[in-house]
């Protein structure tokens, strides 16, 4: 028997293969940076995303000013796989497999239409789902006269415009009401506008930005992950790995504490699941940031190291190594890098819970009159109402009566011994920043002054120097344009 090869027609199916593009698994947000990378790769220095979502046929279209494409050049680009991911690409292109225009502009929508420009003339292709979808082929549509209101103030010689329509995973379904699929859509470009600023932050920061990204004629300003321009952000030394492809840049950040950050820069460097699940690795590809926070099982994510950031650098040349999806949000370590951040990231990681611990530690030994001790027994640390506080021995000298007095101490102890920890960590876990201590009230904080004014007395601290030195107090400090009136009050009354 002689075996012959022989062939088959495997053409995939258009209508469905096609619907199969819709499912990659992007959301707005990185379906809209996906669109933007290309706008920027095409080097666009303005970026527009104009939505109308109020309308009975809400849209959203990403318009630039880059270098356009000639009528075979767009065929080529609306093409699903139009360039082969095995190709080297120039070290500044953001793409890779071909695929996202169409795919990221398919999650959202239905129809999506691509206008572009160059040397003047301008032409529009457009694949319509719908339209596959009764026909079968692989058919876009080409038009020369087109008009649409996102593309009336593209005024240069070239540029690009990607309009989506037909916005059925947008809008909630047909079913709403145009108010209600407006409010829907809305609501995921302000997450998306939050994500844009993060994810291209480097082309848009300084005096002379390489892009400028609007969103609906707002300019967006950048989010920098690393508060670089706070002068209390701590970079470590770089631990660069170079590799046979390129440089892998690695350095360690420490975000500010938060007090020394404005609330909105501390917000939006914490992002909108809060520091806790932002801290980790940040890496970028091309200055495109593709991962923001998460160890990818490096560490840990605890409130110890909730300000630690580790910038990471790779060029586009190594993205076969790092495994780079095509939503550009997702990579692997490549085990070098990996056994290298492993060693990076235990130091640092290590060196920060210390420093945190000592801080606690030298906080509480300053002052001698806490009203809460810190025990620390070799494997316990004890949180204790400390019973010679000034205000409690004060008030049991009041009480002139030993049962009583211990009765007092009784119900002190009580209290601490009913601390609330399992609660408290929990919380301080899900938003720390939120966790506070009880505002004391006017009456309360002058008890605590009149019984630490005579202490400091006694212990003959000069009366001049006692509001400085209440002033160490971390109650009376928070407090403190209530208390110093109350202290030179007192002061006053006792010469
Ligand atoms: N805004 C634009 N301006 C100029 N050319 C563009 C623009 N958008 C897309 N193109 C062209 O269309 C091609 C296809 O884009 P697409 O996003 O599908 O793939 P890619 O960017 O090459 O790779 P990836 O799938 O990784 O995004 C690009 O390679 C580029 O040549
Ligand atoms: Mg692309």
């Amino acid at each position: 028997m002689t075996h012959s090869l022989r062939h088959a027609d495997a053409t995939p199916y258009a209508s469905s293969l096609i619907e199969g593009l819709r499912d990659f698994g992007y959301s707005l947000e990185t379906s809209l940076a996906d669109i933007v990378d290309n706008s920027i790769t095409a080097g666009a220095r303005r970026v527009d995303i104009l939505a109308n979502t109020t309308g009975e046929h809400p849209w959203i279209a990403v318009v630039d000013d880059g270098s356009g494409m000639s009528e075979q050049a767009l065929v080529d680009a609306m093409r699903p796989g139009s360039r082969n991911p095995k190709e080297d690409r120039l070290a500044d292109d953001l793409g890779r497999f071909g695929l996202g225009l169409k795919s990221a502009s398919f999650a959202q929508a239905r129809k999506l239409s691509v206008y572009s420009r160059s040397e003047n003339e301008g032409i529009c292709a457009t694949w319509d789902l719908d339209e596959v979808a009764k026909s079968n082929a692989w058919q876009i549509s080409l038009q020369d006269a087109f008009t649409h209101p996102a593309i009336q103030n593209m005024n240069g010689p070239s540029g690009t415009a990607v309009i989506w329509r037909k916005l059925d995973r947008l809008d909630g379904g047909y079913r709403n009401s145009a108010a209600d699929r407006a409010r829907t859509i809305n609501a995921s470009l302000s997450q998306a506008e939050q994500h844009l600023r993060l994810v291209f932050h480097r082309f848009m920061e300084g005096a002379r930005p390489r892009l400028k990204l609007f969103l609906n004629g707002r300019l967006l300003a950048p989010i920098d992950p690393f508060a670089e321009s706070n002068p209390a952000t701590q970079f470590d030394q770089p631990d660069d790995l170079p590799l046979s492809k390129g440089i892998v840049g690695i350095r360690c950040v420490t975000l500010p504490h938060h007090k020394k950050m404005s609330k909105v820069a501390w917000d939006e460097t914490g992002g909108p699941d809060g520091h806790l699940k932002s801290q980790g690795l940040y890496i970028y590809r091309a200055d495109r940031l593709i991962i923001a926070g998460g160890w990818l099982g490096l560490t840990r994510q605890t409130e110890l190291t909730k300000l630690c950031r580790v910038k990471i650098d790779i060029p586009n040349s190594m993205d076969a190594d790092w495994k780079i999806d095509v939503k550009k949000a997702s990579a692997q370590l490549p085990p070098v890098v990996r056994d290298r951040l492993r060693k990076v990231v235990e130091r640092f990681v290590g060196t920060s819970k210390r420093t945190y611990r000592k801080r606690g530690r030298k906080l509480v030994d300053e002052q001698r009159d806490v009203m809460w001790g810190q025990i620390k027994t070799d494997e316990n640390i004890i949180f204790r109402p400390n019973l010679e506080h000034p205000v409690f021995e004060e008030f049991r000298d009041r009480l002139n009566d030993d049962q009583l007095a211990k009765a007092f101490n009784n119900c002190i102890a009580l209290l601490g011994a009913t601390l609330p920890i399992e609660t408290l960590h929990a919380d301080l876990l899900g938003t720390s920043e939120a966790v506070i201590s009880d505002p004391v009230a006017l009456d309360a904080l002058r008890q605590q002054i009149e019984a630490l004014v005579p202490k400091l007395l006694e212990r003959n601290i000069p009366e001049a120097n006692i509001p400085d030195v209440l002033r160490n107090d971390d109650l009376i400090k928070a407090n403190w344009a209530d208390a110093e009136p109350i202290i030179l009050e007192f002061l006053g009354e006792n010469k």
